[in-house]
Parts: C-alpha cells; sequence; structure tokens
C-alpha cells in the first residue's frame, strides 16, 4: 500500500503549484487538513502554511525551512474576532487590531489556555504572534481550510522571503506539498510585529509593512525594541544575519564601485553597473518595498552568488524603516 505522501519526512515530496481557482484553493485545502505543508500568498510575502493546532503539521514546517526550534511561527486566521480569541491584547492592541486587521500587522500576546494552538508555534514561549492577513487568496484559503494557519516566510531559514510563487519553488520544491500561485506580493516586505509591555505599552519588535509613523498615529507611544542579536533564543527574529543573498552586500553606497552590482533608490548615479535594479527611479518606499526581495534575488542570481550587491541610501521614514532593516541584515557579517 503506498503511503501518502505528508508522511514522508521533509524530501521527495512532489511540490504542486495550485493555481488561483476554485480547484487550486480546493487541493491547497486538502492537503493542509491532512497535515501537509502548503505555501500560499499574504500581500507581505509567501507564508509557509499548515494546521496551526497540528503539532507534527508545525514540526514539517521547521524541518522544511531548517529553521532553529527556537523560533516561534506566527499564526494566521480570518478575522480580527478569531485573532483576539487566540491570545490577550491589551487597549492598544486591541486598537491596533482594530485599525490595521486585516494587513501587514502581526501581533504578539500571552496565549489564552483554550487557544488549540499547538505549543510547538511558540517555540517555548509564553506569547503567540497572529496576524490577519488582507491578501484574498489567503482570505480564501484560511476560510476554506476554516482555521488557523501556522504560517512563516516560504524559504529556508536566513535566506531572502519570497515574494513570488517561483520563489517558493525555487526553494522548497521536494519539501512541502504545494504552492498556491497568486502572483507577486504587493506589500513584499514582511508584516510590522508588535508586542506588549506588562504596562501596556505597544512595542515594536520587527519593523515592516505598518510603517511605525501610522501605528504612532493610532495608538500615540509605540516603543521600540529591536534586538539585534546572533545567538539568543530569547530574541526571536532579532538573529543579525538574515535575508542573505549569496553576493556581499555595501550599503549606502553614492555609486557602484568596480564590478560591483548596483541596487538603486531615486535617480541614477552617472556611473552605472551594467548589472543594476533601480528599486524606484521616482524614489518612492511603497514602490522599493514591494521589490526589494526580488530585486536582491535577481542580482544575486546574475552575480553568481558572489561578489558585492552596492545599494544607494534609503530615507528611514516610512516603511524605509523596515526596507533599511532588511537591507542591514543583509548585510550582515555571515556566521
Ligand atoms: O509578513 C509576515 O509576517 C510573513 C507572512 C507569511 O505572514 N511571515 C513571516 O514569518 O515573516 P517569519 O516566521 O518569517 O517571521 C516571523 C517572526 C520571526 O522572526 C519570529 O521570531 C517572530 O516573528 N515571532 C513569532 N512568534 C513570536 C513571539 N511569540 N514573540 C516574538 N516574536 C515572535
Ligand atoms: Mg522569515
Amino acid at each position: 500500500m503506498s503511503v501518502p505522501l505528508y508522511l514522508h519526512p521533509m524530501k521527495d515530496r512532489n511540490t504542486i503549484r495550485f493555481s488561483d481557482s476554485d480547484r487550486g484553493i480546493r487541493a491547497a485545502t486538502f492537503f493542509l487538513r491532512k497535515g501537509g505543508l502548503v505555501a500560499f500568498p499574504t500581500e507581505t510575502v509567501y507564508g509557509l502554511g499548515a494546521d496551526a493546532r497540528n503539532e507534527r503539521a508545525v514540526a514539517d514546517i521547521y524541518r522544511a525551512k531548517g529553521r532553529p526550534a527556537h523560533n516561534p511561527v506566527i499564526v494566521h486566521v480570518t478575522d480580527s474576532a478569531a485573532g483576539t480569541m487566540l491570545i490577550d491584547l491589551p487597549e492598544a492592541g486591541m486598537k491596533a487590531a482594530k485599525a490595521f486587521w486585516p494587513g501587514p500587522l502581526t501581533l504578539v500576546g500571552p496565549v489564552r489556555g483554550d487557544s488549540g494552538i499547538a505549543p510547538i508555534c511558540r517555540a517555548g514561549a509564553e506569547t503567540l504572534a497572529v496576524r490577519v492577513p488582507e491578501h484574498r487568496l489567503a482570505q480564501t484559503l484560511l476560510k476554506a481550510f476554516a482555521g488557523p494557519l501556522a504560517a512563516p516566510s516560504a524559504n529556508r531559514s536566513g535566506q531572502v522571503s519570497p515574494t513570488h510563487a517561483d520563489h517558493v519553488m525555487e526553494e522548497l520544491n521536494g519539501r512541502i506539498d504545494g504552492v498556491l500561485d497568486g502572483g507577486p506580493c504587493a506589500v513584499g516586505l514582511e508584516s510590522t510585529i508588535l508586542g506588549f509591555d506588562a504596562d501596556g505599552t505597544a512595542r515594536l519588535l520587527r519593523p515592516g509593512g505598518v510603517s511605525l509613523e501610522d501605528l504612532e498615529r493610532t495608538l500615540g507611544v509605540v516603543r521600540s525594541g529591536i534586538i539585534i542579536d546572533d545567538t539568543a533564543p530569547s530574541a526571536p527574529g532579532q538573529l543579525s544575519s538574515h535575508y542573505a543573498p549569496g553576493a556581499r552586500v555595501r550599503l549606502n553606497a553614492d555609486a557602484p564601485g568596480l564590478g560591483e552590482a548596483w541596487l538603486g533608490f531615486g535617480p541614477d548615479p552617472d556611473r552605472i553597473s551594467a548589472i543594476s535594479i533601480n528599486l524606484s527611479p521616482s524614489g518612492n518606499l511603497e514602490e522599493a518595498g514591494t521589490h526589494l526581495f526580488a530585486a536582491l534575488r535577481q542580482l544575486d542570481e546574475w552575480l553568481n552568488g558572489s561578489g558585492v550587491i552596492a545599494v544607494a541610501p534609503i530615507p528611514q521614514s516610512g516603511l524605509g524603516q523596515a526596507i533599511n532593516d532588511r537591507l542591514r541584515r543583509a548585510a550582515a557579517p555571515r556566521t
């Protein structure tokens, strides 16, 4: 008797590309119900989904990604009502949920006793990260599945997040059951992650698709808490070398040096490299965010994963904070 594919360990899975159609959704849902792994688009990046109530399915996410066991995953649900049933949120958290869900925001709070979420999603923490994505296909899939989906970004651990179904295939083909192809992701940067201090004040844990300025407009004070730490398991997501292309990354460059590739923003300098991509010639940060990860992948491919990518300075305002955060991690010393 043949053993279903989803029971196999992390190799030799036949990775199917599910289309954006009723049939595609039905097939993707089928695999998820069986404890399989299906990548799906959100407005930020593609997530690698599994039933968040199924310990073994979520363990398979860690295996497929090569993700360290101490790094918790985000649980995705269809709406704020479902989200606030999983975690306890202070007033500021409820406000943030109301203002930014569905959308590119993840909220972290103490998990409720009756959440039904497999503890492995928290990787030992008392808190759980929850997100309500806005993407039409993500919503359709969550509704068809009718349950919470654990989903970290659908890349191998330490690599650049995928913003196209092709990127997912490049990294995880043969290791997951499928990818639901929803085309390119509109935001292109991962969600902003917000936690809360004991006094109920919001704390920015990762800059992302919702800008700090927008959060502050809604919440008043938002403390910043981005800790760059390579080793401490207690600081999940804060590993400094991350989003790393093979090529080295040189930040805040005026122009490319001889032989360097160029990642531009705003008007290009006079001396331009043959290998170059401009994230937004008009200097639009939203546009730059949308294209950042695909551009890093493309330049890395053109450079065969070696050499240097010189990057133009990018303003720190709005989405610039998240873009600069990802670029700094891409440029961080490799371990
Ligand atoms: O946009 C996104 O957030 C995408 C899409 C798929 O939703 N997901 C994503 O997941 O970027 P991932 O696993 O690549 O990044 C989630 C980050 C990790 O750095 C993890 O350490 C942090 O969230 N995280 C998860 N649970 C946490 C918790 N309980 N407390 C603090 N950080 C947490
Ligand atoms: Mg990730």
